[in-house]
């Protein structure tokens, strides 16, 4: 396991002690199985109607990262060996992060996302609404088809944290003020939860160790934090052609992630209340966003969350240790490293 507190923070691309690796070659292990599930995926957003049948085209020519189903696959595989089951369980995963993708392009009013138009730019609205209802409908639909109710119970379970994550979120855009534990109430909520059920569930199509299902569980939800984190700073720091979706974003949704919380503790109540009016007031242009970013840095907020991400992906990495070696398991390893050092 790499030490990461001998590494300087802004220097650890530079570590020799391990190879940045891309997704792709972290997915190395699975990669057939990536590639049957691909085909799989596609089948089941198959509809009749054919405005549907559009739009899922459309999205099916731009894939994501794919981190959920090769995080199912890994996992499966680290804990014993893919199955069928491991297909299912990495389907629904990508429906339901789909689903919710579509929905919080709507709620976030992003013009983009995967480089392309979101479906809210492109079609409508209500458009983005039903069709995200229905890659919902269809993520659960996997569960009941082929009688998988422990999927659906963490899935379900997920999807209902996702939503109170979302709310509590808008909530507390319209509040002056916002701590800590209720950033990581969120995105746990949010985004972790998912990432920790995909984990969950591929270790559950592959073997009926329970300890095993646990940790895999734990493993996600530490990784999941991570990259939202990771997430929260490249809306600060990318270029907006890099990550396939617009940046400063959170700022302009009046969003107050890790690095701006954290930098507001370091300034007096003067300072603080006077950035906190700069993003609650009236609408934010360019220049309002980057003198926001410019402070965040200034007081210490990008460190700090980057410290917090990296604390966490070695607590993830920790999890792993009941498992015995393998290729996959060296993967889900990487895989912790790659989410906090990711630039897309
Ligand atoms: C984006 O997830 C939403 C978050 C939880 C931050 P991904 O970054 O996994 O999205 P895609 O699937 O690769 O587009
Ligand atoms: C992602 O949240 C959506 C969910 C986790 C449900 P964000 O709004 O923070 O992510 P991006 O940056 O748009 O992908
Ligand atoms: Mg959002
Ligand atoms: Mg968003």
């Amino acid at each position: 396991m790499v030490n990461y507190k001998k590494n300087k923070l802004n220097n650890i691309k530079n570590d020799n002690s391990y190879k940045l690796m891309n997704i792709k070659e972290i997915a190395k292990p699975v990669e057939k199985s990536l590639d049957e599930f691909d085909e799989f995926f596609k089948n089941l957003m198959r509809s009749k109607v054919s405005l549907l049948d559009l739009i899922v085209r459309y999205i099916t020519k731009k894939k994501g990262k794919r981190v959920r189903p090769t995080l199912v696959f890994l996992s499966a595989e680290a804990c014993g060996g893919i199955t069928s089951r491991s297909f299912i369980a990495a389907s629904m995963t990508e429906l339901l992060h789909t689903a919710t993708l579509v929905h919080d392009d709507i709620v976030d009013e992003a013009s983009e996302r995967r480089g392309i138009a979101s479906i809210n730019s492109a079609w409508s609205n209500k458009i983005a609404v039903l069709f995200g209802d229905y890659l919902l409908s269809r993520g659960l639909l996997a569960a009941i088809d082929n009688d998988e109710f422990e999927f659906l119970k963490s899935l379900s379970t997920s999807v209902k944290r996702m939503s109170e994550g979302e709310l509590l979120q808008i909530q507390k855009s319209k509040d002056n003020h916002i701590d800590e534990d209720t950033y990581f109430k969120i995105i746990s909520d949010k985004t972790a939860s998912l990432i920790a059920s995909a984990c969950q569930l591929g270790a559950l199509s592959a073997t009926d160790n329970k300890e095993y299902h646990q940790a895999m569980y734990h493993y996600g939800e530490y990784l999941g934090l991570a990259f939202q984190i990771k997430d929260d700073l490249l809306d600060y720091q990318a270029k907006s052609a890099q990550i396939g979706k617009p940046v400063g974003n959170d700022i302009k949704e009046k969003k107050i992630t890790l690095p701006l919380l954290f930098a507001l503790t370091q300034v007096d109540k003067a300072k603080s209340k006077e950035i906190i009016k700069l993003i609650k007031n009236g609408n934010l242009r360019k220049k309002n966003i980057n003198e926001i970013i410019k402070f965040a840095s200034e007081f210490g907020g990008i460190e700090y969350a980057m410290k917090k991400a990296i604390e966490l992906s070695s607590k993830a990495i920790a999890e792993l240790s009941i498992l015995p070696e393998s290729e996959s398991k060296t993967s889900l390893t990487n895989f912790a490293n790659f989410v906090i050092n990711r630039e897309l």
